[in-house]
C-alpha cells in the first residue's frame, strides 16, 4: 500500500556546457531524497531535465557553428551528455523535461496568455541593466559595485519595448509566505530573500524579450519571446500535463512537496514562482530547499586548479557509489561546502573502505570461514554484551528518518556510520577468531556474527538511497536478504540461520599520494585527442605474415553476463562454422547495432577463456585516449567483402 503521492524536482540544468561535480551535487541529493522515500512506501514522482532557451545558447549554437537545436540536442542527447550522465551517476528520475519539447513550448504560450488576460502581465518599456551570462535583468539599485550581484560580471544598458509581470502586486502576500511558513529552508535563506530583495521594493519583472529569438514565441505579438526564467519555471507543472494533454499526473503530484535550487536560483523560486502561481490561482509547492554550493579554494567551481571536477573521470576512478556518497555525506545541504580531490579520496578511505566496507568483508568472512555458507541454528541469545549494539540498530531507523525528513543528509549518514563504527569495535569485544578455537563457544560465535549481519542489513538498507548498487551487493552476500522500510527497524528480521556469499573488498583502499598525482596529471590542459606512441622495434616480413587477419561478419552479439567490458559475439567466418570471440568493447557499443557488421579479426591466435567462455581470437580496434579516457573502436570494413577474406 502507498503511503500516498511525493512530488520532487531538480532545477533544469542549462545545456550550455558540459556539466561539471557541483551541478551533479543537487541531482545526487534529489535522487537520495527520491529513493529514500520510495523506501519509505511513496508513490515518487522525480522530474529533472534541461531549460534548453535564452540568447546565451543562441549565442553558443552561433559560435559552434550550428542551429540552437542542434547544440543543446548534441550535450542533452549527446554521448557524454546531460542524459548520459544521469544514467551514469544511476539518477532514478521518472520524468525529464526538455523546454523545447513541443508540449512544452505550447503550454508555456498559454500560460503567458493566461496572465496577459488577466491583467498580470501588461506591455510596457524595459530600460535597465542585463547580465547575459545570467539572462537576468538587474535595475540600478541591485548591481553590486556596478556589476552583476550574482556573477560579479559586466552588464549592459538594455532598453526594448517588453512585456511585464506585476510581481510588485504580490510582494506583500510572498513577504508573508516567506516570513511565516515553511515554504523556504534553510531559514537564512528567507531572510536573504526578504531583505534583499522583497524590502527594497520588489518591481515588476520584465518577461519578454525581442533582442534575440531563441526562445518561446509570444503568440499574439511576433517578435517577443517568452523571459527564459518563466518558460523555465513552470517545467514543474508542464510536465504534469499543466496546459496540456501530452502529460499527466498534475492531480496526484502537484503541488510539488520539495523543489531543491541551488542558492543562486532561491530568488527565482521563492519569489517570482510563488507570485506567478498565485496570479494563477494555483496551489504553490510545499517546499523550496535552497541548498549550498561546492566550491573549488572557495570559489566557483571550474576545470583546472590541480583538481578534477569531471563526474565522467571521477565516477571511473572511483565508482558511481563512491562519488554519490561523498557528495552527500562530506557537506551539510544547506550550506556551501569546499570540493578537493584530497578529501574524496580520505572519505572513501575512512568511511566505505576502513568503516563500511571491513565490517561487511569481516563478518561475511567470518561467518563463511567458522560455519560455511550458513549460520547454525544454535545460537546463544543476546548477553548483556549484545545490548548496547542491538539498542543503537533498533533506533537507527527513526534517528536516520528525523534527518532525512530535514534534508540533512550528512547526518542522516553520520547516524548510521556511528553504528558502523560501534559494530566494527563489536567484532574486537568479542574476538570471534578466539571463540572459534573452542566448540564450546560456537553458539555464542554465532550469536555474534548474526548480530554483525543484521546489523549490516539495516545499516545497508538505510545506505541503499545513497548508495543503491552496493547496498544491493551487500543484499546478496547477505543471501538475498530483504531491507524494506518496515524490516529495517526490526532487529531479527535476517533468518537465524542466515546464508552468506563472499564477495571482493567493495571498496579498495586508495592509495591517497598515487591518486593525487595522477588526478593532478589529469587535470593538467592536454589535447582532447591522444593517440598511442609508434611502436620502435622492427618486424620481419615473415612474422608478420604468420598473422591471419580475416574480415568476418557479426551474426549475433551479446553482452556477458557480470562483465561491464565484454561482448559475446557469433560470427561468420566464411568456415561454414560459427565462431566465438570475446571482446572488451561493451562500454562503446551496444551489442544490436553491431549485428550484421563486417568486422576484422585476428583467427590464428590460441584460444582463451574469458568469464568461463572461450575466444577464438581477436576483434581488431582503433585506439586514442580522449581527454584521458581510452576509446576502442572496432575496425569495420565494406559489407560487400565476403566473410572469411583474407587481409593481406
Ligand atoms: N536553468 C536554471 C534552473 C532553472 S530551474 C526552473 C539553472 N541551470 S544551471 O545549469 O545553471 O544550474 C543548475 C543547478 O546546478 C542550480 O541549482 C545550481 O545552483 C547548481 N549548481 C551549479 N554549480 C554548482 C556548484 N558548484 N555546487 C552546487 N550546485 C551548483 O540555474
Amino acid at each position: 500500500m502507498s503511503k500516498g503521492n511525493y512530488y520532487i524536482t531538480t532545477p533544469i540544468y542549462y545545456p550550455s556546457a558540459k556539466l561539471h561535480i557541483g551541478h551533479t551535487y543537487c541531482t545526487v541529493a534529489t535522487d537520495a531524497m527520491a529513493r529514500y522515500k520510495r523506501l519509505q512506501g511513496y508513490n515518487v514522482c522525480f522530474l529533472t531535465g534541461t531549460d534548453e532557451h535564452g540568447q546565451k545558447i543562441e549565442d553558443k549554437a552561433k559560435e559552434a557553428g550550428c542551429t540552437p537545436q542542434e547544440y543543446v540536442d548534441n550535450i542533452v542527447l549527446g554521448e557524454g551528455g546531460v542524459l548520459d550522465l544521469w544514467k551514469l551517476m544511476n539518477i532514478s528520475n521518472d520524468r525529464f523535461i526538455r523546454t523545447t519539447d513541443d508540449y512544452h513550448v505550447a503550454a508555456i504560450q498559454k500560460i503567458f496568455k493566461k496572465m496577459y488576460e488577466n491583467g498580470d502581465i501588461y506591455k510596457g518599456k524595459y530600460t535597465g541593466k542585463y547580465c547575459k551570462p545570467c539572462e537576468s535583468f538587474w535595475t540600478e539599485s541591485q548591481l553590486v559595485d556596478g556589476k552583476c550581484p550574482d556573477c560579479g560580471r559586466e552588464v549592459q544598458d538594455a532598453e526594448e519595448e517588453a512585456y511585464f509581470f506585476r510581481l510588485s502586486k504580490y510582494a506583500d502576500r510572498v513577504q508573508d509566505l516567506l516570513e511565516n511558513t515553511d515554504f523556504l529552508e534553510p531559514r537564512s535563506r528567507v531572510h536573504e530573500m526578504v531583505n534583499n530583495f522583497i524590502k527594497p521594493g520588489l518591481e515588476d519583472l520584465c518577461v519578454s524579450r525581442t533582442s534575440f529569438s531563441w526562445g518561446v514565441p509570444v503568440d499574439f505579438d511576433e517578435g517577443h519571446v517568452v523571459y527564459v526564467w518563466i518558460d523555465a519555471l513552470f517545467n514543474y507543472m508542464t510536465a504534469l500535463g499543466f496546459c496540456n494533454d501530452a502529460k499527466e499526473g498534475l492531480e496526484d503530484f502537484w503541488p510539488a512537496d520539495v523543489h531543491f535550487v541551488g542558492k543562486e536560483i532561491v530568488r527565482f523560486h521563492a519569489i517570482i514562482w510563488p507570485a506567478m502561481l498565485m496570479s494563477l490561482g494555483l496551489p504553490l509547492p510545499k517546499k523550496v530547499y535552497g541548498h549550498g554550493w561546492l566550491l573549488l579554494d572557495g570559489g566557483k567551481m571550474s576545470k583546472s586548479k590541480g583538481n578534477v571536477v569531471d563526474p565522467y573521470i571521477l565516477a571511473q576512478r572511483f565508482g558511481v557509489d563512491a562519488l554519490r556518497f561523498f557528495l552527500l555525506r562530506s557537506f551539510p545541504f544547506g550550506s556551501d561546502g569546499n570540493f578537493s580531490n584530497e578529501l574524496l579520496i580520505s572519505t572513501i578511505n575512512t568511511d566505505l573502505a576502513n568503516d563500511l566496507g571491513n565490517l561487511v568483508s569481516r563478518t561475511v568472512a567470518m561467518a563463511q570461514k567458522y560455519f560455511g555458507e550458513k549460520l547454525p541454528a544454535q545460537q546463544q541469545v543476546n548477553i548483556e554484551m549484545d545490548k548496547e549494539l542491538v539498542e543503537m540498530v533498533c533506533t537507527l531507523r527513526d534517528k536516520y528518518e528525523e534527518q532525512m525528513e530535514k534534508y540533512a543528509f550528512q547526518n542522516a549518514l553520520s547516524e548510521v556510520f556511528k553504528v558502523i563504527s560501534r559494530a566494527n569495535k563489536y567484532i574486537d569485544e568479542n574476538a570471534p577468531w578466539v571463540l572459534a578455537k573452542d566448540e564450546a563457544n560456537h553458539p555464542r560465535l554465532a550469536k555474534v556474527l548474526y548480530n554483525l549481519l543484521e546489523t549490516v542489513r539495516i545499516c545497508a538498507g538505510l545506505l541503499s538511497p545513497f548508495m543503491p548498487a552496493t547496498t544491493e551487493e551487500i543484499a546478496k552476500r547477505l543471501g538475498g536478504v530483504t531491507m524494506d522500510w518496515d524490516s529495517l527497524e526490526d532487529f531479527g528480521v535476517l533468518p537465524v540461520q542466515a546464508a552468506t556469499v563472499a564477495g571482493d573488498a567493495l571498496f579498495p583502499r586508495i592509495d591517497m599520494e598515487k591518486e593525487l598525482a595522477a588526478l593532478e596529471e589529469l587535470s593538467k590542459p592536454k589535447s582532447d585527442i591522444e593517440i598511442e606512441p609508434y611502436a620502435t622495434e622492427q618486424v620481419d616480413f615473415d612474422t608478420f605474415c604468420k598473422s591471419d587477419f580475416r574480415a568476418v561478419k557479426v551474426k549475433d552479439c551479446q553482452p556477458v553476463k557480470k562483465s561491464d567490458k565484454l561482448l559475446q559475439f557469433t560470427l561468420d567466418d566464411g568456415t561454414g562454422t560459427d565462431r566465438q570471440i570475446l571482446s572488451g568493447i561493451a562500454k562503446f557499443y551496444k551489442p544490436e547495432e553491431l549485428i550484421g557488421k563486417t568486422l576484422v579479426a585476428i583467427t590464428n591466435l590460441p584460444p582463451r577463456k574469458m568469464m568461463g567462455k572461450e575466444s577464438c581470437g581477436m576483434l581488431i580496434s582503433a585506439v586514442h585516449t580522449e581527454k584521458g579516457e581510452e576509446k576502442l573502436h572496432l575496425l569495420m570494413v565494406d559489407d560487400a567483402i565476403p566473410a572469411g577474406a583474407k587481409l593481406c
